[in-house]
């Protein structure tokens, strides 16, 4: 008997243009279950883009997506079942927040799930605590400083426990407590509930010490698909990444 591999998400030929002009190009990869996998790539690069394209936030213009055996569609109901097993945490948090206290905000999404509302208020309470922010719950997100806000929106997807986090830039603008908390909540749903992880970073120290697998985007063209450590000594990749030591000889 084979082994069957189960992919979170499976992307065929994608391609997508925005009106400026930016393409993403026949992009096809496949992200087996319950693994870690860093997107990254140069600012403007399409990781952002690539990421709204997986959760349908964009449509392409051609080519499929599938999460977990499942291809999204436009299709309102479909698109929402298919939505339940994911959570999307936006890189920037006021993309993410909009009611008038966290509380409400990170019940939203839990509370869509039509599930007992005992139940969306002790997820609320185990996610906010989980993110630190247990005490600011009836604060409006207006006064929370960004990497609260981060947290805040972080929470709204833990409360809804998906299979799936695709989280843009998880790490960027933390400080190290809160980048350890994060981390310590992540590791331990993927202990507790095996979820799958598809992060973007600048942070090559999360892609080498984290992932267990690297996409490398250029220029909207994946150029880079494999392991970190073949990546991060891949001679394209560590051309288009340039050095500290770059930087360095400008200030020494
Ligand atoms: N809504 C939009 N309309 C038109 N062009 C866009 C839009 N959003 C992004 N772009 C363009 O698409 C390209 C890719 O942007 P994207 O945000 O996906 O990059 P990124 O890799 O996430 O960058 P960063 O590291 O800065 O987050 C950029 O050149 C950007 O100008
Ligand atoms: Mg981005």
């Amino acid at each position: 008997m084979g082994v069957c591999i189960i992919f979170a998400v499976d992307v065929e030929g994608l391609n997508f243009n925005y009106d400026s002009g930016f393409k993403i190009q026949d992009i096809s990869f496949k992200i087996e279950e319950k693994t870690i996998t860093a997107l990254t790539g140069n600012n403007g690069s399409g990781k952002t883009t690539l990421l709204r394209l997986l959760v349908g936030l964009l449509k392409p213009i051609s080519g499929n997506v599938k999460i977990f055996d499942n291809f999204l569609s436009r299709n309102k109901q479909k698109l929402w079942e298919i939505r339940k097993s994911i959570g999307f945490l936006f890189q920037n948090p006021d993309d993410q927040l909009f009611a008038p206290t966290i509380e409400e905000d990170v019940s939203f999404g839990t509370r869509n799930l039509k599930i007992e509302e005992e139940e969306v208020k002790s997820r609320v309470d185990w996610a906010l605590e989980a993110v630190g922010l247990l005490e600011f719950k009836n604060f409006s997100p207006f006064n929370l400083s960004w990497g609260q806000r981060k947290r805040a929106a972080l929470a709204g997807l833990l409360a809804m426990k998906p299979k799936l986090l695709i989280l843009d830039e998880p790490f960027a603008n933390l400080d190290f407590k809160s980048i350890y908390n994060h981390l310590k909540i992540l590791e331990k749903l993927r202990k507790d509930n095996e979820i799958t992880i598809i992060f973007t970073t600048h942070n090559l120290f999360f892609v080498e010490h984290w992932a267990e697998k690297m996409l490398f985007l250029d220029a909207g063209k994946i150029i880079f698909e494999g392991s970190p450590t073949q990546g991060l000594g891949d001679v394209n990749v560590k051309k288009l990444l340039g050095s500290y030591n770059e930087i360095l000889s400008l200030i020494k």
